[in-house]
């Protein structure tokens, strides 16, 4: 894969665009991120190339002059959740002179999608894919000097672009992609047609970008890619995922590091190995299985059975004492059955995840699981999804009670609005505690004094 870098100079174009706009003030943009994390990344640079081109950037999307919708495409729902936005931006965008709209992200890699959106909103001015988001600065460019809507979609990535500038939400912990795309073609899933091939950054890159943020005040790094545990492949120098685990613990200033997503075909003993060697490396690992039988597995392309992921989990903990496995779990695929469904709930007690995210099964057109016979009546895929929600969360429940009279090690991330402070164990574990608000970014040892499904409440230790 081609490498390039990429320079951001449209100072020149922001000045005048600004003097021609008359506002007397800075122009405003507001990125709103569908999807998963490697959109909110995208998000991360978008905002990015905006600041560097002279925008402020805000939350406040009423108040912004430029919007960005950064779409997910997994599940039909996250489809319509564009449509519904769009809609209700037609009569602000009438009515606000000189406001701009783009769309971007995995929805506007289908056809389908660029031609309706083209057809009955026209009033969106700029199209692009996921393959080409550091052109957006020529784009808005080419917007702003004709007029009309610019459409520029590409197939697939031509070139990793390094050195694009980003704009992070916390100044104490960023994510790094380490890899693009994905193979698999999990039968279900839409995301290889979406994201293109897979592909691994450079190692030097990957830890150049590390070092530029733990010199920045940077402690934790969470690294991305949609199966990190196949880092590497294609690579000249052929460095594995835990090699580059290694690597990441070398850089000077980096306390945490967590990764997502891996699959479970994947995991070598290699990575279990270096989550239990590196103490920088979380105990935690989010290890989607989807399914538990193995007639669905199969069906679905996973590449292994009910017993290899039992196994598995089995060896993780025994490795990594105290591992926190979280899982995605989906219901309704094509064919499945009460027995199949009944081997989903089996993994789900004899594994105890701390956490699970559920899923529906939607049907993605150009998908091998979308031509499948015997699509599930939504009905009984809903039964089944409501047994399967109260099961998760009844083992999430247990198994953060025995987190009870443990004493946590916290990075503090935030303060709510009701004062007290959160944070996230190495495990992963949401915590809650009071505390000073000069506290967040820092390292806290909690005592944790109660134990909710979803969050744990605890005591400020004295250091
Ligand atoms: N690459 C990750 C992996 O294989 O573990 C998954 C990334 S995908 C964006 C996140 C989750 O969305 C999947 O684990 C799956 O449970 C869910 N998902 C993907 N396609 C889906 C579909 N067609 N219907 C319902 N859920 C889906
Ligand atoms: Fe989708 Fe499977 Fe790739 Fe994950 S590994 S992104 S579920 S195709
Ligand atoms: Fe959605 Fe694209 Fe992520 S389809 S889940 S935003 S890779």
């Amino acid at each position: 894969m081609e490498r390039n870098s990429c320079e951001i100079d449209m100072t020149n174009f922001y000045i005048e665009k600004v003097a021609a706009f008359g506002l007397g003030r800075d122009l405003r943009a507001c990125v709103i991120t569908h999807g998963c994390q490697m959109n909110a990344r995208d998000s991360e640079t978008l905002a990015g190339m905006l600041e560097a081109m002279g925008y402020e950037i805000t939350k406040d999307e009423m108040a912004a002059d430029l919007i960005i919708f950064n779409t997910c495409c997994v599940r039909e729902n996250a489809e319509n959740k564009l449509y519904g936005n769009l809609g209700k931006l037609k009569a602000r965008k009438a009515g606000r002179k000189n406001m701009k709209l783009a769309l971007c992200g995995c929805m506007m890699q289908q056809d389908a999608v660029v031609d309706k959106i083209m057809a009955s909103y026209a009033y969106v001015d700029i199209i692009f894919g996921t393959h080409n988001i550091a052109r957006f600065p020529q784009l808005l460019h080419s917007h702003m000097e004709s007029g009309g809507m610019i459409v520029d979609i590409w197939q697939d990535a031509k070139e990793i672009v390094e050195d694009l500038p980003a704009v992070r939400e916390f100044p104490f912990k960023a994510s790094v992609n380490i890899m693009y795309g994905c193979d698999n073609f999990c039968t279900f899933c839409i995301v290889p047609y979406v994201r293109g091939r897979e592909r691994s950054r450079e190692v030097a890159d990957v830890i150049a970008e590390i070092e530029a943020l733990a010199a920045d005040g940077v402690t934790e790094v969470m690294l991305l890619g949609q199966n990190v545990n196949s880092y590497g492949h294609g690579l000249a120098c052929g460095t594995s995922f835990a090699q580059l685990l290694h690597k990441v613990a070398g850089v000077k200033g980096v306390r945490r590091i967590r990764f997502t997503s891996s699959h479970p075909k994947d995991v070598s003993d290699d990575v279990i190995a270096a989550m239990r060697d590196l103490d920088k490396v979380c105990k935690h690992l989010h290890l989607p299985f989807q399914a538990g039988s193995t007639r669905v597995l199969k069906a679905m392309s996973r590449g292994y059975t009910k017993e290899d992921y039992i196994e598995l989990t089995d060896k993780l903990k025994a490795a990594v004492p105290g591992i926190a496995i979280t899982t995605d779990i989906m219901v309704g695929f094509p064919g499945e059955t009460e027995e199949d469904f009944l081997d989903t709930l089996d993994v789900v007690r004899r594994v105890r995840f701390a956490g699970a995210f559920t899923f529906l099964y939607s049907k993605r057109q150009g998908t091998a699981a979308a031509g499948m016979e015997n699509q599930v009546p939504e009905e009984v895929a809903k039964e089944r999804f409501n047994r399967l929600l109260a099961e998760v969360n009844e083992i999430t429940r247990q198994v953060a009670q025995e987190k009870r009279g443990m004493v946590l090690e916290v990075v503090a991330e935030g303060v709510g609005k009701n004062g007290i402070l959160n944070g996230r164990s190495d495990d992963n574990s949401l915590v809650h505690f009071v505390g000073d608000e000069e506290l967040v970014g820092q390292v806290v040892n909690v005592k944790i004094t109660e134990a909710r499904t979803f969050y744990l409440n605890g005591e400020l230790e004295e250091i």
